[in-house]
């Protein structure tokens, strides 16, 4: 394979070491997906390409919303997790599939005692380098650790490239498992089962099934917030690709579809527009009215949790929920 760069970066205070995994994507595949994307009967754009450094910083300011529930309600059932389940920490590898800013990872951390954590290992696994470099320095400065073992790679399809050496606690939060579609999920849980050993255990954030208007709101904040983060992945195509879209031309459009369980996120165009692509080729257009899907955020309920334990072949031990049932932790095992 082709690595785009592998680079082990140790430093011997902190014991911490970067590993980069990520396959070599050139800049013009991602022209390619993206004006295939485009061109299609229905538009889309594919949500990896949210999350440029603005989008990050807006997401961000997203999960601190009022109306934007999932982020706070899992980090307090989190908070609360081991008066609920016993853990035991000793000795393990806890692995955070798409780790982020690590908020979440701390709020458990936090549960587990001083002789506990100077056992641990955390792996960090996330899409950005520059992410797990910064959120290891400020974890590391918090906890004391056994080491940190960054690993930049894309999880749905690297989970073979995580360390097998101790018993692990794979960490799947923000219910990300919402946004594959049906298809991606059950792969996605299949090999996640596959890779898992014996001793190793899974906590899952699954977003739960709820009243339409709480769900809704969450993706149509009153400041905008959501709409300019829907709007700035425009930006990031016209980066990447040199299209020229203007983002006033178009509004943010979210809704509960409900025979599919999911709210959807789609960009609406407010006026006929003609898009430069590659030299050679028909210009896309786009009308107005039509709309580029731009993410899926499907919704559970507990039988989907049940579920995704199945596909995997892991034992369902307990389903963890906030008083509303809004939102679901849930902790498998391998046997
Ligand atoms: N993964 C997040 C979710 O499904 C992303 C998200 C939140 C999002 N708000 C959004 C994506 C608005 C697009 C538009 O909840």
């Amino acid at each position: 394979m082709n690595y785009l760069q592998n680079i082990v970066r140790s430093e011997p205070n902190v014991n911490v070491k970067l590993l980069n995994y990520l396959p070599k994507i050139g800049i013009g595949s991602a022209r390619e997906e993206i004006f295939t994307g485009l061109r299609a009967k229905q538009k889309y754009i594919y949500p990896k390409y949210f999350y440029d450094g603005r989008g990050s910083e807006l997401f961000e300011e997203i999960t601190q919303l009022e109306e934007y529930y999932p982020t706070r309600t899992e980090k307090k059932i989190i908070a609360g997790l081991t008066k609920k389940l016993y853990l035991d920490f000793s000795g393990l590898n806890i692995v955070e599939l798409g780790s982020g800013d690590c908020s979440k990872i701390s709020l458990l951390l936090e549960q587990a005692s001083r002789e506990e954590l100077k056992e641990l290992t955390y792996v960090p696994v996330d899409i950005s380098e520059s992410a797990i470099e910064k959120s290891s320095v400020e974890l590391l400065k918090r906890f004391t650790l056994k080491n940190v073992t960054g690993i930049v790679a894309d999880f749905y399809c690297q989970l073979n490239l995580i360390p097998k050496n101790r018993n692990r606690l794979f960490c799947f939060f923000g219910s990300t498992i919402g946004n594959f579609n049906a298809g991606e999920a059950k792969a996605f849980m299949t090999s996640l089962g596959k890779t898992m050993q014996p001793g190793d255990s899974l906590l899952l954030g699954a977003d739960m099934l709820k009243d339409i208007n709480v769900l809704e709101r969450a993706y149509n904040d009153k400041k905008g917030v959501t709409a300019q983060f829907n709007k700035n992945i425009l930006n990031v195509v016209n980066n990447l690709t040199g299209t020229e879209f203007d983002t006033s031309d178009f509004e943010h459009y979210a809704f509960f579809n409900e025979k599919k369980s999911r709210i959807e996120m789609h960009l609406r165009a407010m006026k006929d527009m003609v898009v430069n692509s590659e030299p050679d080729r028909e210009a896309i257009t786009v009308r107005r009215g039509e709309t580029i899907h731009t993410e899926n955020s499907n919704k559970f309920s507990a039988d989907d949790v049940e579920r995704f334990g199945k596909w995997a072949g892991l034992e369902l031990q307990k389903i963890l929920t906030d008083k509303n049932d809004w939102f679901s932790l849930s902790y498998y095992r391998k046997i």
